[in-house]
């Protein structure tokens, strides 16, 4: 895992819960937090799909339309109208078949954001583009030695993607693990962000606040605004945190329980590591096991400092970046009562993951991630013009920034110039956490999202095997990625 922040510890606001109101299902409660009250309802899974005898098949519409959100009838963006879209449960050495069909009025497609598949063909192709009206067959092939952990799918039309994941489009992929888990309850949970008006409709975000990466005010868990979990104490939760959001930190805190992290992005460390508090870029995920204890708890995100451009304009609605700094965002509550009930215990052990830290590098390469004035890709509200490029130039389709040898082991040091946080994503070949501004990481986690801290630097190692192909690597603020953080890469 990566260390939180080189920051000075912050200061944590208390959320206060305000007394549970009898509601018509007997669900329904009020919670006082950041001075509203929002009141909240049991929290609901997406629908699951689970793979069976070595496939699964399914169809993704893309639509604009009705969709439940926080509570209400949004016109929103859904996968088959719901926002998440559909679980999809599989296990390694399946095949995954998606046909995406395309009801949006502009061009869209499809990732599946950290599985170890091909990115050639009609597999984790982000080059293709499916026009409205039009559909997509993918086809995607897990090796049998595929990591297991929590993923997620969500659209990759350079330029289109901040905006269409704002509006509703992801989902959550869970790879099971080849020896069960026993847990009491295994809930997969969609952190996203967004922002409604009046009517309903999803904002639209000014170029200000795309160069600042937008935040919603709207937290949401699986689509609704501080849901209800219950528990009876005792019991043994795996909870597979998915962070959908385009733009904002999730540091993550559930004071009063115990939590244990079993895995990052991609793969299972070899024992679980007790934690206080979990931070999840963009794009992160976290494997977690809550064993409860009687009481309420707040899942909450506390205040992170993910820094800004000199001069830049907040990252939501008037001056909401700058809000109290001692406030964090209640994300869902925890309601542990009733007779202990001893949930299952003991975990299997897992094989150690794969280390490259003695592996033969056949290359060192530098990226450098720069966020300046004097681009060519915004303007027009009187903020002025900012680039956002790696090692100098923003992202071209029609150029390949790297090209990998199949089979090698590659170190990557990406460098950030910025004094804002950018969170590095590779696609399709996972990789393992070297250091941090020169720290080594407790363990040797694989990621698919590192974060690289303001004027800091992250050293990975990637393993370019199984797959030839051209893919690509770019900053998961994913303004960022669409004002032209983002390079191809091509394994051959
Ligand atoms: Cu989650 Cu290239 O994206
Ligand atoms: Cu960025």
């Amino acid at each position: 895992m990566q260390p939180l922040s080189r920051r000075s510890a912050l200061l944590l606001g208390g959320l206060g819960v305000a007394g549970a109101a009898a509601g018509a299902a007997g669900l329904a409660w009020t919670l006082t937090s950041l001075g509203a009250p929002v009141s909240g309802a049991a929290l609901t899974h997406p629908a699951e799909l689970r793979s069976a005898g070595g496939s699964l098949a399914l169809e993704l519409e893309a639509a604009r339309g009705p969709v439940q959100l926080a509570g209400r009838q949004a016109t929103a963006l859904g996968y088959n109208g719901t926002s998440p879209g559909p679980t999809l449960r599989l296990r390694a050495g399946d095949v995954l078949s998606i046909r995406l069909t395309n009801r949006l009025a502009e061009p869209t497609n499809l990732h599946v954001h950290g599985l170890h598949v091909s990115p050639a063909g009609a597999g984790d192709n982000v080059f293709v583009a499916v026009d409205p009206g039009g559909s997509f067959d993918y086809e995607y092939r897990l090796p049998a030695d595929h990591p297991p952990g929590v993923y997620w799918y969500h659209p990759h039309h350079h330029g289109m993607v901040a905006e269409q994941i704002f509006g509703g489009l992801f989902g959550a992929i869970v790879v099971e693990d080849a020896v069960p888990l026993p847990v009491s309850m295994d809930r997969v949970l969609v952190v996203s962000d967004t922002d409604l008006d009046a009517a309903g409709n999803v904002r639209d975000v000014p170029p200000s606040e795309r160069m600042a990466g937008r935040e919603g005010g709207l937290v949401l868990v699986n689509g609704q605004s501080n849901p209800l979990l219950s528990a009876l104490p005792g019991q043994r939760e795996r909870w597979r945190l998915v962070n959908a959001c385009a733009a904002r930190y999730l540091r993550l805190q559930l004071d009063g329980q115990s939590m244990q992290l079993l895995g990052m992005d991609s793969g299972r460390f070899q024992s679980p590591a007790a934690v206080e508090e979990v931070l999840l870029a963009p794009g992160n995920r976290a494997d977690l096991l809550v064993t409860t204890m009687a009481g309420e708890s707040v899942l909450r995100s506390a205040y992170y400092d993910r820094g800004s451009m000199p001069g830049m304009m907040g990252r939501g609605p008037a001056g909401r970046a700058q809000g109290d700094p001692s406030q964090g965002v209640s994300l869902a509550t925890l309601q542990v009562a009733g007779e202990s009930v001893p949930g299952p215990s003991g975990v299997p052990p897992q094989p150690a993951p794969a280390d490259l830290r003695q592996a033969p590098v056949a290359a060192h390469r530098q990226f450098l991630l720069a966020a300046g004035m004097g681009g060519g890709s915004m303007g027009g509200d009187g903020t002025g013009m900012m680039a956002f490029t790696i090692n100098g130039r923003e992202f071209d389709e029609a150029r390949t920034d790297t090209t990998v040898a199949a089979g090698s082991v590659e170190e990557w040091t990406v460098v950030n110039t910025s004094p804002m946080d950018h969170p590095f994503h590779l696609h399709v070949w996972p990789m393992q956490l070297i250091s941090v501004d020169g720290a080594a990481p407790a363990s040797p986690a694989w990621q698919d999202v590192v974060n690289v801290p303001a004027n800091g630097r992250v050293t990975v190692r990637i393993a370019f095997r199984d797959f030839t192909g051209r893919s690509a690597y770019h900053c998961h603020i994913l303004d960022h990625e669409d004002l032209g953080m983002m390079g191809a890469i091509e394994v051959r």
